[in-house]
């Protein structure tokens, strides 16, 4: 069996699918590693350590692809690339497939099975996978090391000769994974941690991290988890009682981190211009939702604005790859431990078992077309049914 690391081909993506443990554990399964040359060098792993892991180097993509059973990927390649691929090959990254069904038409006529690592199941014989978690975490963490990059003042609160310093304020909307890891970071440098959500299971752990939990407790918040613990769409009743709560919260704050996000559709709009506006000068928010529409009104995607009254609003793409090195060696370990699934120890090959609730939910294309119910074109979801 020969497994394939393709290097990433978009400007804005330093993190590789595979890391030196990776490929040594891939080749004790009995695979043969291909690397492209190059793939880990943004994230601190050369050639030469994959090599040493038992990795050949191929000299391009297309040499890594030709001939390949499993290819391994960060973002989800251009169907270009995966032309000469072997039919019935697996293509497994984070697909970012809504919205993106004609590029998914595009690899399933390729032949390739394309497997969206962000749509497993987040159960607890998944949870090694889960690559929401691995990098929802990292950006929660780096969102707070980049608001102090911009905060032109301490974090932690200083009695020094000179004067006292206060703790800056810092509150945190969306308090899912990333949200408490901002949480848990912030309140490790010191800061006053406060912090929102929809969902009623995160006060609990909001408060158990130490920070204070805001928001409108009625009757919708306490339905408002779906049963697979994601946050549901709140009605414009409630979006206008929670703005008019978070205005006055939002005024007093010198950080806010904004983290809301609702799956498959665009990211709820929590700040609004006012909002921001309201707060003083030298004060930063970093929306991680900036990919998904944004939950600021006024960021801007790749972007730091300043606002006319001096606020920072921080829109850096792929926080995670601003930590490459950690976000590859997490992604690729949740890469290893699917790929370990689909492969027959005693044979030491491919063995998908087709049937199985992680492959069901995560295989977007196989056999020359998009299988996933949610992406099917309509004609084919219908006369299936
Ligand atoms: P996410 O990335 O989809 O959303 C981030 C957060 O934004 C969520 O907490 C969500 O409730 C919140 N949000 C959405 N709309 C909002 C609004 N209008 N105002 C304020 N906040 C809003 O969620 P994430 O981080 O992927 O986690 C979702 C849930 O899944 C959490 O309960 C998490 O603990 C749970 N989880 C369970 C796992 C497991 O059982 N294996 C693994 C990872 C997470």
């Amino acid at each position: 069996m020969r497994l394939s690391i393709v290097k990433e081909t978009a400007a804005t993506e330093p993190r590789v699918s595979a890391s030196v443990e990776t490929v040594k554990r891939f080749v004790g399964l009995g695979a043969e590693v291909v690397v492209a040359s190059g793939a880990g060098l943004a994230s601190g792993v050369s050639d030469a350590d994959f090599a040493g892991a038992g990795a050949s180097i191929a000299a391009d993509n297309a040499a890594a692809v030709a001939g390949a059973d499993v290819v391994l990927a960060v973002r989800r390649p251009e169907a270009a690339a995966l032309t000469g691929i072997k039919p019935g090959a697996l293509v497994i990254a984070i697909a970012d497939p809504y919205g993106h069904e004609a590029a998914l038409a595009e690899i399933a006529a390729t032949g390739a099975s394309l497997f969206a690592m962000e749509l497993m199941p987040r159960i607890t014989r998944a949870q090694v996978m889960d690559v929401l978690s691995s990098q929802a975490n990292l950006a929660g963490y780096r969102a707070v090391i980049d608001a102090s990059a911009e905060f032109g003042r301490a974090f932690p609160m200083m009695m020094t000769a000179a004067g006292t310093v206060p703790a800056a304020r810092v509150f945190i909307m969306g308090a899912g994974v990333a949200g408490l890891q901002a949480i848990a970071t912030a309140r490790r440098l010191g800061a006053v941690v406060s912090a929102t959500d929809v969902r009623p299971a995160a006060k609990e752990q909001v408060e158990s991290l130490g920070a204070k939990f805001i928001a409108v407790e009625d009757e919708e918040f306490k339905q408002a988890e779906t049963a697979g613990g994601y946050a549901k769409q709140m009605s414009a009743e409630y979006q206008a009682k929670q703005a008019e709560l978070t205005a006055s919260h939002i005024a007093k704050q010198d950080i806010v981190i904004t983290t809301a996000l609702i799956p498959g559709r665009p990211a709820p709009k929590l700040v609004s211009a006012a909002m921001v506006a309201a707060m003083k000068a030298g004060s930063v928010l970093i929306d991680l939702a900036v990919e998904r529409g944004g939950n600021v009104e006024g960021a801007v995607p790749g972007e730091i604005v300043v606002t006319a009254n001096g606020a920072k609003i921080v829109g850096h793409l792929n926080v995670p790859g601003r930590l490459a090195a950690t976000a590859s060696q997490l992604y690729a370990k949740n890469l290893y431990a699917f790929v370990e699934t689909l492969i027959d120890k005693g044979s030491k090959a491919l063995a998908v078992k087709w049937d199985d609730e992680l492959v069901k939910a995560t295989l977007l294309t196989k056999d020359g077309a998009i299988v996933h119910p949610n992406f099917k074109p309509a004609d084919a979801a219908a006369s299936a049914a």
